[in-house]
């Protein structure tokens, strides 16, 4: 069941869009701000509160890479694979980050800490390698800065 609040910020989105269902992905997007990924019951809720089928619903989520379907850590990483962050050495970021935090793509640590996914370009190619940490984005990274990267987040 949706909260009094998830519904009236999902409400807001409502009214800046012609249809209901046009608020598909910002009424997840809140969802998801609230409780870290969107459950399937979370998504019959929100589908039911939508007027559409939580199948259609569904078919938006996955579409949109950033709506989690599955539970992640407090902290996901997207790390940049595409082509400026290929060349400009996101292996060595991958790998860096793998290694401290033993956990491969897809993968949540034991602590609930991180979890590590691949993205495609976070746009911001000039200053790759490029990753993000929920909401922050991190340009020209260097393996040797990860660690104090990683330390800002509990
Ligand atoms: S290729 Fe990595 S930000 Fe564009």
């Amino acid at each position: 069941m949706l909260t009094a609040e998830e519904v009236s910020q999902i409400e807001h989105e409502i009214s800046l869009v012609p249809v209901r269902k046009a608020a598909g992905i910002e009424a997840l997007k809140i969802v998801q701000q609230h409780r870290g990924w969107v459950s399937d019951e979370s998504l019959k809720d929100t589908a039911a509160f939508l007027g559409v089928s939580a199948e259609e619903l569904d078919s938006v989520a996955t579409f949109y890479n950033l709506i989690f379907r599955q539970p992640v850590g407090r902290h996901v990483i997207l790390l940049c694979d595409s082509i400026s962050c290929w060349v400009m050495g996101y292996e060595k970021i991958r790998e860096h980050l793998m290694q401290k935090l033993d956990i491969k793509y897809g993968q949540t640590t034991p602590d609930g800490r991180f979890t590590l996914l691949p993205n495609v370009c976070l746009g911001t190619c000039d200053c790759a390698p490029a990753l993000m940490i929920g909401p922050d984005l991190y340009q020209n990274v260097t393996p040797e800065e990860l660690d104090e990267i990683l330390s800002r987040y509990n």
